[in-house]
């Protein structure tokens, strides 16, 4: 039988951050309100000349080091912040990576869930022998905005996140066939067509989220055939909007088998998983592989051969629960990643700096200097289209 998995992961954030103690200043609110009511730290700004196919690029190389490019035949970029209503990200992507012309690529769009609608399909692609012994590179990457002074101002973020996806060299193998998957048509999170920051409604978008991980763990249940427990997993990341919700989603599962407290076991199972979306905020599509990022990176003990969880939620709603086991030495290969330096070297902007480059991106599409990101930048359009250009 095939096993597909993960064989590598790369991570892109944009150059600025700000810290949520100063919004919460700003904004006249109890910082403890952000920091332990919402579980947050930092978010990352994205200034105007980065954008979704930018970060995608970045961290798409950072995933794609040591690989030969000529090896991938499928790229998908999951986003819910797209540049364009036809052209999909992964065309410009595809362009700026200098892959082969031999090569499938599309964008998804679900929420938060696109990115995993394309890495469902990409381990399918390759279980069912399409591949033919090529490797997917599955892309995560968005700007979240919900608008300055709003309630969901706090838990905006930003970033992508790349998984290279095939059968060898596997940081994680997922050797399941199943998945416990949960659909719901409902009105807790949009965008519409003429708007750049996303509609909430906050309280319903908890819920949602909360019945959408019940459905999808009953789902796997019943699918796996058995009374499947929280104690089978030695983690379990979850999609992270901010840190609160992924307590309250590992509570949730603990009082469907008694457990009412819960903090143990997400000390032990949830907690390492978010440490970077603690510093980087919700990067929505990427949200779920960030906290199985910082779940490889953090987790203080040796997960080789362990079972993990991971639950993808889109809002709207789509969600997925999904297994994968960890590969004797993964940990050791996440850690070697220059992550640290990456967020170390963001420069940390202060309240009045962070809302100057965010009007900055109202006016979008046009010509703007590059403010020192590696990699390439967006430089504006040309007859409206958009250029790109390698710093
Ligand atoms: P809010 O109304 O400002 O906050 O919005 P609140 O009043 O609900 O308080 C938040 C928490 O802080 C509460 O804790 C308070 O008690 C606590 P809880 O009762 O929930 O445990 N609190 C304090 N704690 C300590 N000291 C204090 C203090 N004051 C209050 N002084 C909300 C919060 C998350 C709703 C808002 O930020 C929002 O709308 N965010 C965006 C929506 C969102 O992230 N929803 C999450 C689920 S949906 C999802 O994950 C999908 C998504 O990623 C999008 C996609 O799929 O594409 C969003």
């Amino acid at each position: 039988m095939t096993i597909a998995g993960i064989e590598a992961l790369g991570l892109a954030v944009p150059p600025f951050t700000l810290p949520l103690t100063a919004l919460a200043a700003a904004r006249g609110v109890e910082p403890a309100k952000f920091t332990e009511g919402l579980g947050l730290g930092s978010m990352a700004v994205a200034p105007p000349h980065e954008d979704t196919v930018t970060l995608a690029v970045r961290a798409a190389r950072d995933a794609l080091q040591g690989i030969d490019p000529n090896s991938i035949g499928l790229l998908i970029v999951g986003t819910e912040t797209a540049v364009d209503h036809s052209k999909p990200v992964a065309a410009f992507v595809h362009g700026l990576l200098g892959l082969p012309s031999a090569c499938r690529s599309f964008e998804t769009k679900h929420a938060c869930f696109g990115a995993t609608a394309g890495l469902m399909n990409a381990l399918d692609w390759i279980r069912a022998g399409s591949a033919n012994g090529k490797k997917a590179l599955i892309i995560a990457s968005d700007i979240a905005r919900y608008g300055l002074g709003s309630s969901g101002e706090p838990t905006q973020g930003a970033g992508a996140v790349a998984l290279l996806i095939s059968t060898e060299n596997l940081l994680v193998a997922f050797e399941e066939r199943i998945s416990g998957s949960f659909t719901k048509d409902v009105a807790d999170f949009w965008r519409p067509l003429d708007s750049k920051d996303a509609l909430v409604d906050g309280q319903l978008s908890q819920t949602a989220y909360l019945q959408a991980l019940e459905g999808a763990w009953r789902d796997y249940q019943a699918k796996a055939g058995r009374d499947v427990r929280t104690d089978d997993f030695a983690a379990m990341a979850y999609h992270v909007p901010y840190g609160k919700m992924a307590v309250k989603a590992h509570k949730h599962l603990r009082g469907l088998e008694g457990d009412a407290d819960g903090r143990a076991s997400y000390a032990e199972k949830v907690a390492p998983g978010l440490e970077l979306p603690k510093q980087i905020g919700n990067v929505y599509t990427g949200s779920l592989y960030l906290a199985l990022a910082s779940t490889l990176l953090s987790h203080p003990a040796d997960l080789t051969g362990q079972s993990l969880s991971l639950f993808s939620y889109g809002s709207g709603s789509c969600a997925e629960l999904f297994v994968g086991r960890v590969a004797a030495g993964a940990q050791a290969r996440v850690r070697a990643k220059p992550w640290s330096a990456l967020l170390a070297a963001q420069t940390v902007l202060d309240v009045p700096a962070y809302e100057a480059l965010f009007k900055a991106r109202d006016a979008q599409d046009v010509a703007r200097p590059r403010v020192g990101t590696p990699g390439p930048w967006f430089a504006g359009e040309d007859a409206r289209y958009r250029r790109y250009v390698e710093g």
